[in-house]
């Protein structure tokens, strides 16, 4: 999720700026960096790693009076996490540090280097530098070249820039990633950050820019505009006192921020790769399915069952035959592996010793790999042949949320990018799944009343002898995932099963005390899972159905909404079956960010 922190004033640009990238460091990063700016001199330090090795770099840099800062960590997208690649990105004159992706910076790149711009890094951020000095060339002022440049960016940005010959300006710009602006009135100094956190103790009260806002900030004013050009109101809202909620956005878990923000996550997911008629992934070359016939997907836990339920859309969708693997069982059953196997390891932390330890047997068998991972420079991503980010950001929450989320989109794509690049895929049919692709923020978004739904409901669901999670096709993985999310942040005992698996032997556990929580979605074996959930509702199990469609038998019944794809239906459920286990373990006052026995990254046997 990286952060950028911002400074105009007297006070150590330096201190303050890398203090406030020590409060973001909470959103996760990979390198960082700074740039103070003081009577027209550049003092610029970047560094891999830790924010203490950027202290260290920068450790002789004292700066007395008035001067102006920028600072940013950077959770890399574009570009491994490179000293290089890291920000303030700079031009001849211009340094600057951008949240976010910008999805059309390869045509931008491709003009700017035909006019003779010479790139450094492998990022896009890069572009938005160079983009800037070659429209000052032909504006009437900076002001007029900024707008024209953040006009030419399609994407997300959080974006702060520094010019050589305006030490007393700050420009700034806001899409799709969050940035704040604060300013304390008694002493002119003004700040900017991604988030509440480091902004506390400096002012009293901010301005949470919106999407569309951009201007400058000079020490007197803020020259605040919209997309139009007109000048904005300036609504102040007040700050939290406390940086520890600060930093959980006012959520009362991690877990529930992570929830909320599957949303955003997904959608920067998405960015740059669901084009207009086509799926892209800058990171990797169609090569490498070459002679490919099966794709063998491994992992643990969550990651697990997102490769089991991608293993339906690979076959379904690329005709591509998969295999799914246990990293703890697969590094033991000595495998058969052959080269026309692409061995795909899928993590969040990129750091779990038995999916590492089975990529190593698959790379000691000649076989191409691939990794689908949230971290980048992780063990795992550092292991094979390529790699897809899933840009989720730093998740805290042990149970995990967003990555499973993030990680079902890549594979989605994934799979439509196999059968594009095979020509397994008719137009109209890709067509169909890339609006289904671009629809799925939209269905990850948590309404307050299916939340305040859940939360009361989840008050008949805190003992009994234990939980069926049923589902069937794509939604008998979802199970699993919402059986495993109810078992390690509740300590209830649940299962997650075939629909049709009940009538052999586990219906023997019907009665009232027996809950199941039955996913139904219309699109995909409605009638079939119906009448499975009719054979346990026969023999008295107490159901929760998640369904678009009534089903008068139900207990208790969450309405999702009536979607055209099943894969919107699947996430759509997917937030139920996540807020459910929350609640419940809530209302039993466990600690949901940290459960009991559990590790956020497995990083042994
Ligand atoms: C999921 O909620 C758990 N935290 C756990 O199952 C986790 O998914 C598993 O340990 C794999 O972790 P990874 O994705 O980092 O490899
Ligand atoms: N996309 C930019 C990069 O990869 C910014 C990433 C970020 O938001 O930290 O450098």
């Amino acid at each position: 999720m990286c952060g950028i922190v911002g400074y105009l004033g007297n006070q150590s640009s330096k201190d303050i700026l890398l203090d406030g990238l020590k409060e973001l460091e909470y959103r996760g990063y990979d390198s960082a960096g700074i740039t103070v700016l003081k009577d027209s001199n550049f003092s610029i330090y970047k560094s891999v790693g830790k924010l203490n090795n950027l202290v260290e770099k920068s450790k002789n840099l004292s700066v007395d009076g008035f001067s102006v800062g920028i600072g940013h960590t950077r959770w890399a997208t574009h570009g491994k996490p490179t000293e290089s690649n890291a920000h303030p990105h700079i031009g001849e004159a211009t340094h600057i540090v951008h949240n976010g992706i910008i999805e059309n910076y390869q045509e931008l790149k491709k003009e700017l280097i035909a006019k003779g711009y010479r790139f450094s890094s492998q990022t896009d951020t890069e572009v938005i530098v160079h983009l800037f000095e070659e429209n000052l060339k032909s504006s009437k002022d900076t002001f007029s070249a900024f707008n024209k440049t953040i006009f030419q960016l399609d994407g997300a940005y959080a974006l702060l820039l520094i010019k050589k010959d305006e030490p007393e300006k700050i420009y700034f710009a806001k899409e799709g990633s969050p940035l704040i602006l604060g300013t304390n009135r008694e002493t002119g100094e003004q700040f900017f950050a991604s988030s509440d956190s480091p902004l506390i103790g400096h002012v009293a009260e901010v301005i949470y820019l919106q999407d569309g806002e951009f201007g400058y900030v000079d020490g007197k004013n803020i020259n605040l505009f919209n997309g139009a050009g007109d000048e904005v109101e300036q609504v102040y809202k007040k700050l939290p006192e406390n940086r520890e909620i600060a930093q959980k956005d006012g959520y009362r878990f991690f877990m529930e921020k992570e929830i909320y923000e599957q949303s955003q996550v997904v959608s920067d997911t998405i960015m740059g790769r669901a084009l207009d008629s086509s799926i892209e992934f800058d990171e990797i070359d169609p090569t490498i399915f070459d002679g490919i016939n099966e794709i063998k997907l491994c992992a643990c836990g969550t990651s697990y069952h997102t490769a089991l339920a991608s293993s339906y859309l690979f076959e379904r969708i690329s005709k591509t035959r998969v295999s799914v693997e246990f990293g703890s069982e697969f590094r033991y059953k000595d495998p058969l592996l052959t080269k026309d196997t692409l061995f795909v390891s899928i993590s969040q932390s990129g750091e779990t010793a038995d999916t590492l330890a089975s990529l190593k047997m698959a790379k000691n068998a000649g076989l191409k790999t691939l990794a689908i991972c949230n971290v980048d420079n992780s063990s795992i991503v550092r292991l094979s042949d390529y790699s897809i980010l899933t840009r989720a950001g730093v998740e805290k929450g042990v149970a995990s949320t967003k990555a499973f989320a993030t990680q079902m989109v890549v594979l989605y794509m994934l799979s439509l990018y196999v059968a594009q690049i095979r020509n397994n895929i008719e137009k109209e049919r890709l067509q169909k799944e890339l609006h289904t692709i671009r629809e799925i923020p939209n269905t990850l978004t948590v309404t307050s009343k299916l939340h305040e739904k859940i939360k009361r409901l989840s008050k008949r669901y805190l003992h009994g002898h234990g939980f069926f999670f049923i589902g069937r096709d794509i939604f008998y993985p979802l199970a699993l995932e919402g059986a495993l999310k109810l078992k390690e942040i509740s300590y209830l005992h649940s299962e997650g099963y075939p629909a049709g698996e009940m009538k052999h032997g586990p219906i023997a556990l019907a009665d009232p005390e027996l809950f199941t929580i039955a996913l139904l979605p219309q699109n995909i074996l409605y009638e079939k899972t119906k009448s499975n959930i009719e054979e346990l509702g026969a023999r008295d199990s107490t159901i929760c159905v998640i369904s678009p469609k009534s089903f008068e038998l139900a207990d208790d019944f969450i309405r999702t909404s009536s979607h055209s794809h099943y894969m919107l239906e699947f996430f759509e459920m997917m937030v139920v079956v996540q807020l459910l286990s929350m609640e419940v373990a809530i209302r039993l006052q466990n600690d949901v960010d940290m459960p009991r026995n559990l590790a956020k990254s497995v990083t042994v046997e």
